[in-house]
């Protein structure tokens, strides 16, 4: 069945995977993003541009009806805690948690005219495991996880609602922490599958949930990993990573991504 989908963050990463796979999948999909002229420009795709914190999502350009809606913003803000101000939070919070809020509230009339219309978020493996450093994007993320299952019993028995928890995938929100070969190597081998994510495995994901998963609401796929002991000089390798800078020894084994 042909749906129409709002990818929000297409342009890039896993939201363009999705959108490439949703128009193989002859889906017709609308764009949104800060940069919508990067997006894949095809029959079936119309974009607009929006910054999800810089307001409402503009509803009236939507359709009146939609089948799903995908939220792919967020980022990856690794700092020591006692580093952390207020308003770094604030903006982890608004990319990743009120940017959804108000593109669920702008696309809701059309998704409940949808036919068993789903909605997929974006949390992170950081959420469950407890990394350090990971404060910010673990908290934006949480509270993600968190609206997504309030949402999904809000909204059922229409609208399924569930979130993927992406492990370390290689897209430009994570190429500074896979930018050599021998850090690309150590993030695979941290991994059980001695894999870094691929951004088309999370789309598939996501078109999974959004075409397949009919009995699947309020759920987190997630990429499971190893998470051991880990000391502060391997937080300090994963923070050094992060900030681009060299450190000379590779990620501790236990590590297993954002
Ligand atoms: N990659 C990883 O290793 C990883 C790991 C765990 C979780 N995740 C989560 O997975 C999701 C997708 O990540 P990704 O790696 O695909 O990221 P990405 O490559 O940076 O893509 C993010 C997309 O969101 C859009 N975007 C960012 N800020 C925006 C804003 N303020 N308003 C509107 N659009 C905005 C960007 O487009 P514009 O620049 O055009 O606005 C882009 O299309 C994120 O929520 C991320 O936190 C990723």
């Amino acid at each position: 069945m042909t749906k129409t989908l709002l990818i929000v963050g297409g342009s890039s990463g896993i939201g363009a995977a999705t959108l490439d796979l949703a128009l193989l999948r002859g889906h017709r999909v609308i764009h949104a993003s800060r940069h919508p002229e990067l997006a894949r420009v095809a029959p079936g795709v119309t974009s607009l541009e929006w910054d999800a914190c810089g307001g409402d999502f503009p509803a009236q350009s939507l359709p009146d009806v939609l089948d799903g809606l995908v939220y792919c913003p967020g980022g990856i803000r690794l700092k020591p805690f006692t580093r952390l101000s207020a308003a770094e939070l604030r903006e982890d919070l608004e990319v990743s948690l009120i940017g959804a809020v108000r593109a669920v509230q702008a696309a809701l009339p059309a998704l409940k005219r949808g036919q068993g219309a789903g909605i997929v978020l974006f949390s992170t493996v950081a959420v469950r495991l407890g990394m350090p450093f990971h404060a910010a994007v673990a908290s934006a993320k949480g509270a993600v996880e968190g609206l997504t299952r309030a949402l999904a019993a809000e909204l059922a028995p229409g609208i399924r609602v569930n979130a993927i928890a992406p492990t370390l995938t290689d897209t430009p929100l994570a190429a500074r922490l896979l930018s050599s070969e021998e850090r690309r190597q150590a993030a695979a081998e941290r991994h059980p599958l001695k894999r870094i994510g691929d951004p088309g495995d999370v789309a598939r994901t996501v078109l999974w949930l959004l075409d397949e998963a009919s009995m699947v609401t309020g759920h987190r796929p997630g990429w499971r990993l190893v998470w051991g002991a880990f000391g502060i000089r391997g937080a300090r390798v994963w923070q050094n990573a992060a900030a681009g800078r060299s450190h000379g020894i590779g990620l501790p084994a236990c590590l297993a991504g954002s």
